[in-house]
């Protein structure tokens, strides 16, 4: 059974409850976010996490701020609520680029109706804004199979895969994108192993990854982040599958911080380096991974380990929390639409179009 990492709650009143994945694997915790507020801590603290599910989230959260409109606010208002908790919860976490697209989506969706429908409700406006989230989270289910169907085929039977951070059911709405090419692999019975990076800081690869391939009763093992080289040199791993926060026009794709070695690894050892996203973490307005924006997080996520100091005191640490890999050393990139081998502009544009 795949988990849903997020759903919404009832109508236009309703709430988004989430998986609280900063308790995993320990304890199992539904989170209910009643307001803008408390879905930004969320977002920020990681208890909903992944690029795909912080978009799918982000849709929502404008529902949440609508439901502080009151009957003396006219449509004007409305719109104006949503332009602000936009920006809002933009703040949040910048590099993925899935949170900034679903919330421009939702927003443009609402300005056009009040366009076409100036004589319109707040209630009708705030109903369109529902519906829009619930197309996006619906599409983005549709996606994370399509994209597991469309890269199933790189995975070949007595294949060892390595994956890194957690690009799975918990990181969308759906069954994820990297995870979702193994689900995808494993429902037509091929036997392959699953090496999972740890993912330190955070440890997304050992908390969440493990767990959703663990629930799948899919062959999985997990090693620290300083291994992969070595399982490579052995010749243990095949395929490298991870997922993307944002992918540039060229290619480059940012994603968990950790990526970048393993690309830089995979092509020493000649081992496919493939990216699982949906179109929805391409960013053409830029050209080059140089361009994204790289978040930082706080010191105490990497001197602190389960809560315990693992550092010595007043000690300098550097956290940034993604990496970019350079679309050279991509094989192939897989989206809902296909496959796009051996990145290019061109290929990209092509397949987006
Ligand atoms: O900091 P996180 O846990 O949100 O980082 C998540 C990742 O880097 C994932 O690999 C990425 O969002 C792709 S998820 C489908």
């Amino acid at each position: 059974m795949i988990v849903a990492a997020l759903k919404w709650i009832g109508g236009i009143d309703g709430f988004l409850e989430l998986i609280d994945q900063r308790e995993l694997p320990g304890e199992f915790v539904k989170l209910q976010c009643r307001d803008v507020e408390k879905l930004c801590e969320a977002i920020k603290t990681l208890a909903i996490r992944g690029a795909p599910a912080i978009g799918v989230a982000g849709g929502y959260g404008l529902v949440l701020a609508t439901q502080r409109l009151t009957p003396d606010d006219n449509l004007k208002a409305g719109l104006a609520c949503l332009v602000k908790t936009a920006e809002y919860l933009a703040s949040s976490r910048p590099t993925g680029v899935n949170l900034f697209w679903a919330l421009n989506r939702v927003r443009k969706k609402a300005e056009d109706f009040v366009a076409g429908k100036p004589g319109a409700s707040l209630q009708q406006m705030q109903q369109v804004v529902l519906e829009e989230a619930n197309a996006i989270y619906a599409e983005d289910v549709d996606m994370c199979r399509r994209i597991g169907e469309n890269g199933r085929k790189f995975i070949k039977d007595g294949d060892g895969v390595l994956t890194h951070c957690n690009a799975g059911a918990l990181a969308t709405a759906g069954q994820g994108t990297a995870l979702s090419v193994m689900f995808e692999a494993h429902k037509k019975g091929k036997k392959f192993k699953v090496y999972v990076d740890e993912t330190r800081p955070l440890l997304q690869g050992a908390r969440l990854t493990t767990w959703e391939l663990k629930q799948a009763e899919i062959d999985v093992t997990l090693v620290c982040d300083n291994m992969s080289g070595w399982l490579m040199k052995q010749g243990k791993i095949n395929a490298v599958i991870t997922g993307a926060d944002r992918i540039a026009a060229n290619g480059d794709a940012a994603n968990k911080i950790g990526t970048y070695s393993l690309s830089i690894l995979a092509r020493e050892h000649r081992v496919p380096f493939y990216i699982a996203a949906p179109s929805s973490t391409f960013d053409l307005s830029i050209k080059t991974g140089a361009e994204i924006p790289i978040e930082e997080r706080a010191a105490d996520e990497v001197t602190f380990l389960a809560g315990k100091k693992v550092a010595a005191d007043g000690v300098d640490v550097y956290n940034p929390a993604f990496d970019v890999t350079q679309a050279a050393d991509i094989s192939a990139i897989i989206t809902e639409r296909g496959v796009i081998e051996k990145p290019t502009p061109s290929k990209i544009a092509e397949h987006l179009r």
